[in-house]
């Protein structure tokens, strides 16, 4: 059986890609995936361009598996291995991954990775390389065949691109513009996936709340309407959907947690800057006030409503007036969990060619600044769990060894407790007794 080592960098959203790609390949081409790139045929990237580093990583470990790979083969007196890379490098660069990477014959984007079987015949047939990274005019999602390796918490892709074109992001150049996938497909896919075993559906868009699909009568649904319909499935336990923009928020997706009991309560509402100014200049489209007032909505509908974000420091022109304001927000908010990172400048995007960079050595600083109070606030809102009893969805054995469980809190922190291999997949009241910087700990209600 010809086996397939496939490397997954970036958001969730590529983590889904990645998902139905292993997927397609065995079911229409026998591909058996492994852990071992050694034992592969085929060695596929699927790649994040958003930050320079990102980019870095994939060259570099693409050398470092490519030789391991050749060296291996070699030796047992195999065929060299076929190096396919996708995603969003491959979307913004195309043809240049040739260039600096010989060895790969195979470039393919976000939006036509449906017709990989057709691209590895061709390759199989002929020499030479293959790049197939337009995007594509028919959905991908009618192409692909369903997912058959579900676990407990089962993500779907129901809007994909954007049309926000923030002055720092490559999302709308590699992902294409916004498109949302009609409500039908989405139900369909659902309940395959609960048939399948998942308890937990997470939604994903890269502006999930700019979702606007259509129903079979020609209805439009926003998110909030989505939700409530596939609320109505017997077997979806939980709902959840990452990640929704500000200028998209509606007073209806704040009510749904009033409304729909399976809905987590956990909002993720990146901000970026807590500065006026920069958000302007970010071209973000709403203000730091606005934002707040979401916040204090969120926080009304439902008192333990997890709130989570994303912050850029070292935005052309940020000073550290601009930058204390963001500290200024951390501290009014206290964020229960955020991602944060240095600006990378991007090549084609309008930031790339703005004025007054802040120099690196800035940039680190405040971020490392940024991150020990977002840090300190995550520990206190985990320690503010202690003594509560928290619905945990079991995904699976904690570490090795530990004999306990892990699982997710509606709030989607991270809980370890004891507890017998039977409650994988199922959704168990546990006691919370400490509240650590990444995770809980704590003791199931009941024995088994
Ligand atoms: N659509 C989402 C974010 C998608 S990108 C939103 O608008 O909030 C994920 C995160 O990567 C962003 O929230 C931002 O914090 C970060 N990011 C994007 N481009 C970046 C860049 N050029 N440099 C540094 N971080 C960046
Ligand atoms: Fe990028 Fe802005 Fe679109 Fe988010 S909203 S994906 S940051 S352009
Ligand atoms: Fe990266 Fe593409 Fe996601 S650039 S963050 S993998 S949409």
């Amino acid at each position: 059986m010809k086996k397939l080592y496939i490397k997954n960098f970036g958001c969730q959203m590529n983590e889904y890609d990645t998902s139905r790609i292993v997927e397609q390949l065995r079911v229409s081409r026998g591909y058996q995936r492994t852990d071992m790139p050694e034992q592969a045929d085929l060695v596929l990237f699927n790649t994040c361009h958003i930050r320079e580093k990102a980019e870095e990583k994939l060259f570099s470990e693409l050398g470092r598996l490519h030789k391991l790979v050749a060296t291996a083969r070699q030796a047992a007196g195999q065929e060299p291995a076929l190096f396919g890379v996708g995603g969003c490098v491959a979307q913004a660069t195309g043809e240049d991954i040739f260039r600096r990477a010989p060895y790969v014959r195979l470039v393919f984007g976000p939006q036509t990775y449906h017709r990989l079987p057709i691209m590895l015949d061709r390759l199989q047939r002929e020499d030479g390389h293959l790049c197939d990274a337009e995007i594509a005019p028919e959905s991908k999602f009618d192409e692909l065949p369903q997912s058959q390796e579900v676990g407990p918490i089962a993500s779907v892709t129901v809007q994909e691109g954007c049309n926000k074109f923030c002055a720092f992001c490559v999302v709308p150049y590699t992902r294409g513009r916004e498109w949302s996938r009609p409500v039908a497909d989405i139900l369909q896919e659902v309940r395959h996936l609960v048939a399948q075993g998942a308890v937990e559906i997470q939604l994903l868009g890269q502006n999930v709340n700019a979702y606007q699909g259509m129903d079979s009568s020609g209805l439009t649904h926003d998110l909030a309407l989505l939700i409530r319909k596939i609320a109505l499935l017997p077997g979806v336990e939980r709902i959840r959907f990452v990640t929704s923009h500000p200028a998209d928020m509606t007073d209806d997706l704040v009510e749904i947690f009033a409304d729909i009991p399976q809905l987590c309560t956990y909002f993720h509402l990146p901000i970026q800057s807590g500065s006026d100014r920069i958000l302007q200049r970010m071209g973000r489209g709403h203000s730091r006030e606005a934002y707040l007032e979401w916040i204090a909505k969120l926080r009304a509908i439902h008192p333990d409503m997890a709130i989570a974000s994303d912050f850029i420091v070292g935005f052309p022109g940020e000073t550290e007036e601009d930058f204390q304001e963001t500290l200024r927000l951390v501290e009014q908010v206290s964020f229960d969990h955020a991602y944060s990172f240095c600006y990378s400048a991007r090549p084609g995007t309008q930031a790339a060619t703005l004025p007054d960079p802040v120099p690196s050595q800035v940039s680190t600083a405040r971020l490392a600044l940024l991150q020990e109070r977002l840090n300190f606030h995550q520990l206190l809102r985990n320690q503010q769990r202690v003594g509560h009893i928290e619905e945990v969805l079991v995904e699976g054995a904690a570490k090795k060894g530990s004999g306990e469980l892990t699982g997710r809190t509606p709030g989607f922190r991270k809980v370890n407790f004891p507890g017998p291999a039977a409650w994988i997949g199922q959704i168990i009241p546990v006691r919370i007794s400490e509240g650590l910087p990444n995770s809980l700990r704590g003791h199931a209600l009941n024995s088994p």
